[in-house]
Parts: C-alpha cells; sequence; structure tokens
C-alpha cells in the first residue's frame, strides 16, 4: 500500500486504484488538506499508464459527511468569503468529473454536502445498504457549492433535486437507486468487491473507447443538443483512428476476443 498523502490511503492493484479518504474521526469531512489532496491523487493517477480505473470511497462509516462545517465558518468571516472556497473545491471536482478513466464512488456510509457533491462528481455510484445521501446546506443557512445546485438536477430532474436541496433530506441507497442517484445497491459488505467487479468489466474495453465515452458524455452535458452531437462525432471520428478499434472490430469478424493496447 502506497499513501504519500496525509488524509488519503492509495491501494493500486490489478489496474485499479483505490483512495479512501481517510479522517473517519471527523467523518471524512473535506477540509483544505482534503480537498488539495484528491486534486493531487488524481494528477498524480494521470501520469500511471497501468491505473486504468479508480474507486473513490471513504473510511470508516462515512463516504464523506461534507465540507469541513469548521472551516467553512471560518472562511465565510474572511474577505474573500465562500466564493473562493467554492471555486477551488469545484475546480477539483469538475477534474474528477473529466478524467479519462472510469471514476467509480463506492458510497459506503453518509454521503452528506459536499461528499454527495464529490460522489456526483464521480462517474458511477454504488451505494451500500448503509449509505445515506443528502444535501444539508441549506440547513446551515447555506446553498450546495460543490457542483450539486447543478449536478443532482441534470442527473435526477429540477423537480427531485430540488426537494433535496430545499428540504435537506437525507435519502437511503434504495430510495438513491430509486431516483437515479446510484446505479445499485448493494450489501455494505460486498461493496468493495462490487465495486471492483465493476470496474473490471469496464476494463475489459480499450482504455481510448472508455476515454472518448467519458470525454462525450461529460463534455456534452452542458452543451445544446446540436453541439453535443457534433462534440460525440468528433469523439467517433476519433477512436475510428486508433489501432484499438481496429482490433476490436477485426477480433469481432474473426470471432475472437480482442486484445486492447492502448493506441
Ligand atoms: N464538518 C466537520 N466535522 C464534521 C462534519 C462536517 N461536515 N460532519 C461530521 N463531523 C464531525 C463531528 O463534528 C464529530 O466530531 P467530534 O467527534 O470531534 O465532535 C464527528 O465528525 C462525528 O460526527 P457526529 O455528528 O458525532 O456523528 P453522528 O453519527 O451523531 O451524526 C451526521 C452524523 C452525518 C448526521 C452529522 O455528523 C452531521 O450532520 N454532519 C454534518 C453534515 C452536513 O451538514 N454536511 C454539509 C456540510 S456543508
Amino acid at each position: 500500500m502506497v499513501t504519500p498523502f496525509a488524509t488519503l490511503i492509495l491501494d493500486v492493484a490489478d489496474q485499479i486504484a483505490t483512495l479512501t479518504i481517510n479522517r473517519p474521526d471527523k467523518l471524512n469531512a473535506l477540509n483544505r488538506v482534503v480537498i488539495d489532496e484528491l486534486g493531487q491523487a488524481f494528477a498524480h493517477l494521470e501520469t500511471r499508464d497501468e491505473v486504468r480505473a479508480v474507486i473513490l470511497t471513504g473510511a470508516g462509516r462515512a463516504f464523506v459527511a461534507g465540507a469541513d462545517i469548521g472551516e467553512i465558518a471560518e472562511a465565510a468571516g474572511t474577505a474573500a468569503g465562500l466564493q473562493g472556497v467554492a471555486a477551488h473545491g469545484s475546480a477539483v471536482f469538475t477534474r474528477i468529473e473529466r478524467f479519462a478513466k472510469p471514476v467509480i464512488a463506492a458510497v459506503n456510509g453518509f454521503a452528506l454536502g459536499g461528499g454527495f457533491e464529490l460522489a456526483l462528481a464521480c462517474h458511477v455510484r454504488l451505494a451500500s445498504t448503509q449509505a445515506k445521501f443528502g444535501l444539508p446546506e441549506a440547513r446551515l443557512g447555506l446553498i450546495p457549492g460543490y457542483g450539486g445546485t447543478q449536478r443532482l438536477p441534470r442527473l435526477i430532474g429540477q423537480g427531485r433535486a430540488l426537494q433535496m436541496i430545499l428540504t435537506g433530506d437525507q435519502v437511503d441507497a434504495e430510495t438513491a437507486v430509486r431516483l437515479g442517484i446510484a446505479n445499485e445497491v448493494v450489501a455494505h459488505d460486498m461493496l468493495p468487491e462490487a465495486a471492483r467487479s465493476l470496474a473490471k468489466a469496464m476494463l475489459r474495453n480499450g482504455p481510448l473507447a472508455l476515454a472518448h465515452a467519458i470525454a462525450a458524455v461529460t463534455g456534452g452535458a452542458a452543451l445544446p443538443l446540436d453541439a453535443a452531437l457534433a462534440l460525440e462525432s468528433e469523439h467517433f471520428g476519433a477512436v475510428g483512428r486508433t489501432a484499438d478499434m481496429r482490433e476490436g472490430t477485426t477480433a469481432f469478424l474473426e470471432k475472437r476476443a480482442p486484445t486492447f493496447r492502448g493506441a
């Protein structure tokens, strides 16, 4: 296990990096150090070609119970205020969303406020039976500031998102699946295995196809349909020029399994 971070544990095995937010005594609340280290960790993982997927999870009974409320209260009193805090966190989360390899949130417990927003920035969410999702910011006189007001309505629709944002109510794992927040609910003890097995299913496919698919989906989400379809065509054209595409189609025609090389 390699961990050059103070608040994260990084473990790489079988081409899958597991990044565990490790501040369990504070329910993994996102202070400045955690946010900075998440940014550094994803920058580091981007350069490691042998890492082809990332699982993000939390140590102990929480995924992440939100932004560190003590730091938020402190920053609100400074001249720069909270806008800079939000912009900094949002930039890190956007980096995660645009990461060129699949990022799976394995939500093992509370995913509240910034923790829910972090899960929303991941490409796929798996929920353990102990997961709880919520945006309680309004209860603190705040609003979500790390993308929650934008990513949640895009994922589940404006009415449902506003209900969660305006009430601050939490939903359990089953409800999260019904709303489309989480893809699946799995027994708590099975969560790490389920996340690895999902990552492995993705890794059977070519890394360039995965990267272009993520870029088309995440890049197109904010665009008008015509522009988004043009973006999809660009990515379709780009994968069409790869050796992996030739290998995938040739293997199909030759009735054999493909060997993708990421080129
Ligand atoms: N920021 C800072 N510290 C936090 C935190 C946060 N977002 N969430 C939890 N903690 C800390 C608690 O202060 C407590 O620290 P202490 O032991 O030093 O007092 C520790 O984590 C354990 O939390 P606790 O509240 O005792 O656990 P609980 O089981 O009673 O309640 C929650 C769990 C998640 C319901 C509760 O911690 C909570 O409401 N957290 C804040 C959620 C939130 O509003 N997030 C959005 C922030 S913008």
